[in-house]
């Protein structure tokens, strides 16, 4: 679904505004508008017991712009598929990417309604590029894979970046994140790249306990992953970790101060690698 009909069937049966969803906090704790009264007391519920959340999440966005401005500029890379997208937040990966390359083309995914409602705010790329909106479900990579949006976006023969930054925590089971990437990475060609960013509970125990018990809660079950986990979920599939490896995401090809934060106000592992 891509058009207004899409909107307006999202708007009277998916939305459910009385029910807190991943993205609205997301939105709602990094300081957005696009959030209900569901969505803020479950933040606040999450965020009594999670104090760092709000900063370990920036530190994830300023992640994401760095890994993606590095594929661009160092590496090249001119096409991106970028899986559990949130609602726009500046700078969005497309921004970053074709202000590198003007001419960069991303294929944005979620399956968030509310996302679906803000896909034109996202769909404001150069002109020479290409930026376009699936709303579509990580558990289903194939749709993805198979999707006219994809066809029409991605050259598969030239190399890609797939990007899953802040989404396989809410993939649980281990088995299923691997089956995921795979299918995702094995369509894709030699010289493509995987970038991805999830939570950890190694640098801060507690609160991040404390905080994904009150995820869970409110029906939003989460997996905190060790750093062997994360390195996993790319050797997996047959990737290959480019140097610094996975680091906490302030550790990362640090700039601009990123790694003065305290390790343990930053819950979140991050890394890249590429396909041989
Ligand atoms: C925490 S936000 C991360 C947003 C952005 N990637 C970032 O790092 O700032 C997670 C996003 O993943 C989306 N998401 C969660 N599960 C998903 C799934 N199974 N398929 C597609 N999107 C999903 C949520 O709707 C939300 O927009």
């Amino acid at each position: 679904m891509e058009d207004s009909d899409a909107r307006d069937e999202v708007m009277t049966s998916r939305l459910r505004t009385d029910v807190a969803h991943s993205a609205r906090i997301y939105d709602y704790l990094l300081g957005g508008k696009d959030n209900f009264p569901a969505d803020r007391a479950a933040a606040a519920d999450i965020h009594r017991v999670w104090p760092s959340l709000p900063v370990s999440m920036r530190a994830n966005r300023r992640f994401l712009a760095r890994v993606v401005r590095w594929l661009a500029a160092e590496r090249g890379v001119r096409q991106f598929l970028d899986v559990g997208t949130g609602l726009p937040t500046e700078p969005n990966l497309h921004q970053v990417v074709q202000r590198v390359h003007p001419d960069a083309r991303v294929l944005y995914v979620d399956n968030d309604p509310m996302v679906l409602v803000h896909a034109r705010a996202l769909l404001t790329g150069t002109r020479e590029g290409v930026t376009r909106y699936l709303d579509a479900d990580l558990r289903e990579p194939r749709a993805i894979l198979e999707s006219a949006a994809l066809a029409e976006t991605l050259d598969r023969s030239r190399p890609v970046a797939v990007s899953l930054f802040a989404i396989l925590q809410f993939v649980t089971d281990e088995s299923v994140a691997a089956g995921i990437i795979g299918t995702l990475m094995d369509a894709m060609p030699s010289g493509s790249f995987l970038a991805l960013s999830t939570v950890t509970a190694d640098s801060n125990p507690e609160e991040v306990a404390n905080g994904l018990a009150v995820y869970a809660e409110r029906g939003i079950p989460e997996l905190a992953r060790d750093r062997a986990a994360v390195e996993r979920l790319f050797t997996c599939a047959g990737l290959e970790l480019v140097e610094p490896g996975v680091q906490l995401v302030h550790r990362w090809r640090p700039a601009d101060g990123s790694d003065e934060l305290p390790d343990a106000q930053v819950q979140m592992y991050g890394g890249v690698a590429v396909k041989p």
